[in-house]
């Protein structure tokens, strides 16, 4: 018998069927690994946006307190008390404390004790957020409230 006479070892017809299943099957394996993997939740917890500051006594006039866990700098004046959020407003540096206002580390930002821009480039004023009082007396800072500048909170 001839060389081109003896059948293949596997037949061709065999052959591309079984790798024709074997990629179904690894496919199949990985749409079920990838819908095994949407069941586990990606999301990564948030600080809580209401938080609790403190009592109005540890906040006596004159007092001005950075608060980095929160990214909030507390501020109480006669007027009352106020919260400035520290995230730069440009593109969300947190900005430090400096001999006269704050400071981005990032790009150069610069603002007065007050939040207002003195430097660029960011396009606006550190925010000043919602501060009211829980029923036990607590201070409380809403991280999403967004104030006007110079609202004094005097519980
Ligand atoms: S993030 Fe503050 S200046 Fe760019």
């Amino acid at each position: 018998m001839s060389e081109r006479l003896k059948p293949d070892p596997v037949p061709r017809r065999s052959f591309l069927s079984i790798a024709g299943l074997g990629t179904l099957a690894l496919a199949g394996v990985g749409a079920l690994a990838g819908m095994v993997r949407l069941l586990k939740p990606y999301v990564y917890p948030e600080p809580m946006a209401r938080f609790r500051l403190g009592r109005p006594d540890e906040f006596p006039p004159g007092t001005v307190k950075v608060v980095p866990e929160r990214s909030i700098y507390v501020i109480s004046e006669p007027e009352g008390v106020a919260v400035i959020s520290l995230v730069c407003t440009h593109l969300g540096c947190i900005v430090a404390p400096a001999d006269k206002g704050f400071d981005c580390p990032c790009h150069g930002s610069r603002f007065d004790p007050k939040g207002r821009v003195l430097r660029g480039p960011a396009p606006r004023a550190l925010l000043w957020l919602e501060v009211s009082q829980a029923a036990d007396g607590s201070l409380m800072v809403d991280a999403n409230r967004e104030v006007k500048p110079n609202t004094w909170y005097r519980g």
